[in-house]
């Protein structure tokens, strides 16, 4: 939680729309003029305490054929736990791990995109990261959509599929739009070729979709243009199915040719082809050192030893003494020397006649391509059918991942003014409040990032580091791991490992050490005073609030204006 020193709260509550509590916290900026602002047609949900028992029903659908498919995953509106930003601020929450979660909103009227532009705009807060797991939203087709909360699951059709989905190495954000085929009347899925990948961080992250009528579209991740093109530009998108199929009447003949080469018949071995020669020969080049000692054996009889007592020479044989490595042989070669062995030059082996090109072969048979008789072209993919709900139908392995202020409207300016509002200043709350909860990067930027994109390219950095610092603490846990089960071994094969997690080791104890001096000394009165920094941060973050506020009050302002 944030607290902002009592004078500046009272600064913030007194010209700013932010009602500021008791507690002196940030509350969330009072949206319910600017939600009127918005056009008619648009959606646009921040979720409060009673979006579960008015607006959103959650299903609990079973799939029919695998009995095992349920969806008993749980949600629950509530307060971010992880790097909050704004108090009293609610959102839409994820709660079970490894589970099927499917929750769904009727829209008010029909969402139509005949021949308007589709702004889809949504955060998405990975509160314990992601490992595997769906974080995308679902605008669903109104006829066949679900009609009631039982009903909703991954069959249900949808127009749309949008945002994040990791498992393992594969992270993409989803862009899919669902076609009919006038021909089949079936729904094709059509996927963006190349999507960008989404952040997995345990901030905010502001996913937008744009959809225009002129067949544009585009994805913007915190504001920032992710990926732009053509709905119709076959490298993003193949809208249409191929012109031309292979024919499945067509089979490769009996008497097809396969092979492009065939052995030479006419060929004969040549006369100085010589099968016999063996593959390893003595080297003829070496030469014996000059102190090699053939007449002194490798091994001796050891002087040292004694027959022993017991030994009985008629029965046991005779007595030898055992034998030892000669000591003469120390520094040279004994015994007979024989010359190292080599590949022979002149070896050639087995004599095969050559390959040559096969004068009856007919080529890598292919089936005939034939007119796909499913082929249709679309040309105006931008214009969906119908909407009628908007909501997530997920797996996940891991749980916590917060949705909050979803857009569907037909104004891109809405949506960027709904993420100028709460987004932005949101994510500095966050931030500040990860950066003083989470080892931080040492590069911090010089002052908060101001607009959509300074922010974006923080984060950018900011993720780098965080995923450094995660692959380190995953290696050391690792030989933390291997030093439990054999401390020696790991020592000996990881000694500069060894050597550096003892010096991280040896400094965070000086450092903590260091830290609790300051916090002993500031109990007993004597330390520095409270850090600047964060004061002016905060006061910096509330200028921005300030800024966005004015932003809002003068659009108000603005609209009301033209209505007069
Ligand atoms: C909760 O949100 C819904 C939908 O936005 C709204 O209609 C309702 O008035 C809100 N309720 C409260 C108590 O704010
Ligand atoms: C959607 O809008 C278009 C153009 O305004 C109109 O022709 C069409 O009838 C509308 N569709 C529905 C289902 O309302
Ligand atoms: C090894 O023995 C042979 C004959 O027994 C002798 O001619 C030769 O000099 C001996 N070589 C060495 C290095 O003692
Ligand atoms: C959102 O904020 C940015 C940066 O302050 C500004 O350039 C942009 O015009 C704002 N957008 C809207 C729709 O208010």
């Amino acid at each position: 939680m944030r607290f902002l020193k009592a004078s500046s709260a009272a600064a913030i509550a007194s010209s700013l729309a932010i009602a500021v509590n008791a507690d002196t916290e940030i509350e969330h900026p009072n949206f319910e003029q600017f939600t009127k602002q918005l056009s008619s047609d648009s959606f646009f949900e921040q979720f409060n305490e009673s979006s579960l028992s008015t607006r959103w029903k959650i299903s609990h659908a079973t799939k029919k054929d695998t009995e095992e498919f349920v969806y008993n995953g749980e949600w629950s509106i509530e307060e971010s736990e992880i790097n909050p930003g704004f108090k009293n601020d609610l959102g839409l929450v994820v709660k079970s791990e490894a589970a099927h979660h499917a929750i769904y909103a009727p829209l008010p009227s029909i969402f139509n995109n005949t021949d308007n532009t589709l702004v889809l705009q949504y955060e998405v807060k990975l509160q314990n990261g992601l490992n595997c797991g769906g974080a995308y939203i679902k605008l669903l087709s109104f006829e066949g959509g679900p009609d009631d909360s039982n009903e909703f699951n991954n069959d249900t059709p949808y127009q749309i599929m949008f945002g994040p989905d990791k498992c393992g190495m594969t992270n993409k954000v989803h862009f899919i739009i669902k076609r009919l085929n006038p021909i089949t009347g079936e729904y094709e899925e059509k996927h963006l070729q190349t999507p960008p990948m989404s952040r997995i961080v345990k901030t905010s992250s502001l996913y937008t979709l744009i959809i225009k009528p002129n067949q544009d579209f585009e994805i913007r991740i915190n504001g920032q243009v992710a990926k732009a093109g053509s709905l119709l530009d076959p490298h993003y998108f193949k809208m249409d199915p191929p012109l031309e199929i292979e024919d499945p009447n067509d089979f490769k003949p009996d008497d097809w040719i396969d092979d492009e080469f065939i052995p030479d018949l006419n060929a004969v071995k040549p006369d100085d082809w010589d099968e016999s020669e063996p593959i390893m020969i003595d080297d003829p080049n070496a030469i014996k050192p000059s102190n090699w000692d053939e007449n002194a054996s490798e091994l001796i009889s050891d002087p040292n030893a004694i027959k022993p007592i017991y030994w009985d020479d008629e029965e046991d044989g005779e007595w030898t003494a055992p034998k030892i490595l000669n000591p003469e042989c120390e520094n040279h070669g004994c015994g007979p020397w024989l010359p190292p062995r080599i590949k022979n030059p002149k070896y050639k082996g087995k004599w095969t006649p050559p390959l040559i090109e096969n004068p009856e072969y007919k080529g890598e048979w292919q089936r005939n391509k034939i007119p796909n008789p499913n082929y249709y072209h679309d040309s105006n993919p931008s214009n969906l059918e119908s909407i009628g709900s908007i909501g997530f139908e997920l797996w996940t392995m891991t749980n916590s991942i917060l949705f909050d202020n979803i857009y569907l409207g037909h104004s891109i300016k809405e949506a960027e003014e709904i993420g100028n509002l709460t987004f932005i200043p949101k994510l500095e709350l966050e931030e500040l409040e990860s950066s003083s909860t989470m080892p931080k990067p040492k590069f911090e930027p010089e002052s908060p990032p101001s607009s959509l994109s300074e922010i974006s390219a923080f984060n950018e950095i900011y993720e780098q580091v965080q995923e450094a610092f995660e692959l380190f603490l995953e290696s050391a846990y690792d030989f933390i791991n291997c030093f439990k089960n054999d401390p020696l071994n790991t020592l000996i094969n990881r000694p500069g490992e060894a050597f550096f997690y003892i010096v991280v080791f040896v400094c965070s104890f000086i450092i903590g050490f260091g830290i609790w001096a300051v916090i002993i000394s500031l109990i007993v009165g004597f330390g520095p005073s409270t850090p600047e920094v964060e004061t002016e941060k905060e006061e910096e973050i509330v200028e921005l609030i300030e800024e966005s506020n004015t932003a809002t009050e003068s659009k108000i302002n603005e609209t009301e204006a033209i209505k007069r």
